[in-house]
């Protein structure tokens, strides 16, 4: 029995760890032919401890604390966050930054486990902003950053268990899982960070921090807090073991016995990351799809994902055939002209998308081949680029956490018969 028997889950999903703590990624073209928005059975799920029981009674009675450097202290109920706040819904992609790094762990093994190009999944998100809840506690102007906690108790390391007589020690998981964000971008209604309760309509599920979460869109999945207990405004970034010991990009000479002799790598505050940056996949064909282009037709349609950070819009995307020599420019759909002014009811709620100019969203991009040139070629490759011009890199940024990794993509082509 593992401490999440509770919670129920979907055979489709590809285990990347062991048992528990519970990690998976959906296989990438179920969950590119689910359109924009993704099931709840296949979002990808990335857990650091057990995921906590709460009954459906006890839920109205799930309270958040607001503290710290605000005027007036806060503790708020689930019934009180729905009732007392402005509920918005909008299309958010939550995406992993270890997405893509098992392309890194092939190169050179770093820290984190193998995610593959599904790392990412994308809902309708309702609930308050967070800059609405945080405005009822009156923040003070030294305020600089916003830490979450969560009420996951993070799984320490069984092997030592003497370690477990102090919980200072900063070598070992401790306490909750918890992070921070700028102060500031949390109260910025064009970032879009709030508190969801729902997904697609429906109540959160287990893994995704029912019964109520922090959503931060344009940034990597870490800052997302589940099951969210306390929201704690200080004048330094988070001192969470997790904070410190994740979710970093550090310079690419950096080993791993290096970053483990030397406590300077994870207190720098530069090498943490936050904003997604620039990426795509191809979804079709997948890796080693077989692929009879007699039966094509005279061409045969390459699609996948593309996604960039902070709000920013994917502008173009790339597809090469001859190795990046020249490229072709492809069609982008973007999310958000879908849902932007949706008339009607989607899963029974508005969309209201208020910081209209940003994209939160992945986009889909497709390109017509003709058969014979994919038939000349040895490999696709693809490349997207934001309305800041950041550009997916051709070499790989190595680094000893594995994050990040946005090298173009690229899916091989081998001839049979
Ligand atoms: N929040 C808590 N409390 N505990 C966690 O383990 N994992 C984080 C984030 N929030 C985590 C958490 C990470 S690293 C990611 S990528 C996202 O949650 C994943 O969200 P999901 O499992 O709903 O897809």
């Amino acid at each position: 029995i593992t401490p999440d028997s509770h919670v129920p889950r979907d055979p489709r999903l590809i285990r990347l760890t062991g048992v528990h703590p519970f990690n998976v990624e959906p296989p990438l073209t179920a969950l590119y032919d689910e359109g924009f928005l993704t099931s709840p059975e296949l979002f990808y799920v990335r857990n650091h401890g057990p995921v906590p029981q709460v009954f459906d009674e006890d839920i109205p009675n799930w309270e958040i604390s607001i503290e710290g450097l605000v005027e007036k202290p806060l503790v708020l109920n689930f019934k009180e966050i729905l009732q007392k706040y402005d509920q918005i819904t909008a299309p958010i992609t939550l995406v992993c930054a270890g997405n893509r790094r098992k392309e890194q762990n092939t190169v050179r093994k770093s820290k984190g486990f193998s995610w593959g190009p599904a790392g990412l999944s994308t809902a309708l998100f309702t609930g308050p902003m967070m800059a609405d809840i945080l405005r009822s506690a009156k923040p003070l102007r030294r305020a600089k950053y916003l830490c979450m906690e969560g009420a996951d108790k993070l799984v320490r390391g069984t092997k030592d268990k003497r370690r477990d007589k102090d919980m200072t020690d900063i070598s070992q998981p401790n306490g909750f899982y918890g992070t921070s964000v700028k102060l500031n971008w949390a109260m910025d209604p064009h970032r879009g960070i709030m508190l969801a309760h729902k997904m697609n309509g429906e109540d959160l599920r287990p893994d995704h921090g029912r019964p109520l979460r922090a959503v931060v869109p344009g940034q990597i999945g870490g800052r997302s807090v589940k099951w969210l207990k306390k929201l704690i405004l200080t004048d330094e970034p988070s001192d969470n073991w997790y904070h410190i010991n994740d979710n970093r990009v550090l310079p690419t000479m950096v080993t791993p016995e290096m970053s483990a002799q030397d406590r300077k790598w994870w207190t720098d505050e530069r090498y943490a990351i936050y904003e997604l940056n620039v990426n795509s996949a191809v979804a079709h064909p997948q890796h080693e799809e077989v692929l009879d282009l007699t039966t094509a037709g005279s061409s045969y349609t390459v699609k996948g994902y593309a996604y960039a950070g902070g709000g920013r819009r994917i502008t173009k995307v790339e597809i090469s055939l001859d190795r990046g020599k020249s490229w072709r420019l492809s069609d982008i759909e973007y999310a958000e002209d879908k849902y932007r002014d949706f008339e009607g009811d989607l899963f029974g709620g508005k969309v209201d998308m208020w910081w209209r100019e940003s994209c939160f969203c992945w986009s889909f991009w497709s390109l017509d081949i003709p058969v014979p040139d994919l038939e000349a070629s040895d490999a696709i490759l693809v490349r997207a680029v934001d309305d800041a011009l950041s550009a997916q890199p051709r070499d790989m940024y190595w680094s000893v956490l594995g994050m990040m990794n946005n090298p173009w993509f690229r899916v091989t082509i081998t001839k049979e018969g």
